[in-house]
């Protein structure tokens, strides 16, 4: 089975980006000395799924900024829109978050990064989140979209790491998720 995981920044109050999408509140540029270990991380993973609202935000990028395969996952958007330049990078997949990891494992995929907030509430609900580097940035935003949202009841998780960064004031812990596998 291909397993989920999250590599993701919130701030302090639990947003992932403001309510029109900004992320101007996270930091522009890397703290010398500071490895949060991304590179590590994305060089572990066979590819990406995300939702709609952040690959859309991805685009507002200019340059693509991934060398692995991204899977969007939409009900709206069609592979039409796909610019001749993602051809081959970018897939829009329809289907459902335990379809997708089913495909996925058929493909060979071992481990998929999975970003958004809607699409990480939807993979967690399924049980289909194995564990999470959530970077805690030192600010309160107030408002925005969550990360997190309602769930179907408590979700326990192990804290697996933890290590703060006092130049920057970020700290960035690792959970396992302790549901059983479904
Ligand atoms: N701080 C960070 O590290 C970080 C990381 C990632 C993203 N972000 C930010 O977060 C924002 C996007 O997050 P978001 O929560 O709004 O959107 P999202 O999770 O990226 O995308 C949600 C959209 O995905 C589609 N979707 C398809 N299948 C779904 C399913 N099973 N469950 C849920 N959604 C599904 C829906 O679009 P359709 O209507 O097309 O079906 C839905 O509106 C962006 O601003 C992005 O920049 C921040």
């Amino acid at each position: 089975m291909t397993t989920g995981h999250v590599f993701i920044a919130t701030s302090l109050d639990g947003f992932i980006a403001r309510k029109d999408h900004a992320l101007d509140w996270l930091p522009q540029e890397k703290t010398e000395g500071e490895d949060l270990g991304y590179e590590t991380f994305i060089s572990s993973v066979d590819g990406l799924i995300m939702g709609r609202g952040t690959f859309e935000k991805v685009l507002t990028f200019g340059d693509w900024p991934y060398k692995k395969p991204v899977i969007v996952l939409s009900q709206t958007l069609t592979q039409d829109v796909i610019s001749d330049e993602l051809e081959g990078k970018v897939r829009i997949s329809q289907l459902s978050p335990r379809e997708i990891m089913k495909t996925l494992a058929e493909e060979g995929w071992k481990r998929v990064y999975v970003d958004g907030g809607q699409i990480v509430q939807s993979f967690l609900k399924q049980g289909l989140i194995e564990d999470m580097v959530i970077t805690l940035i030192p600010i309160l935003i107030g408002e925005g979209i969550r990360l997190f949202g309602k769930t179907d009841g408590d979700v326990n998780l192990k804290l697996v790491a933890s290590q703060a960064f006092p130049s920057s004031g970020m700290v960035q812990n690792q959970y396992k998720f302790l549901y059983s596998k479904q």
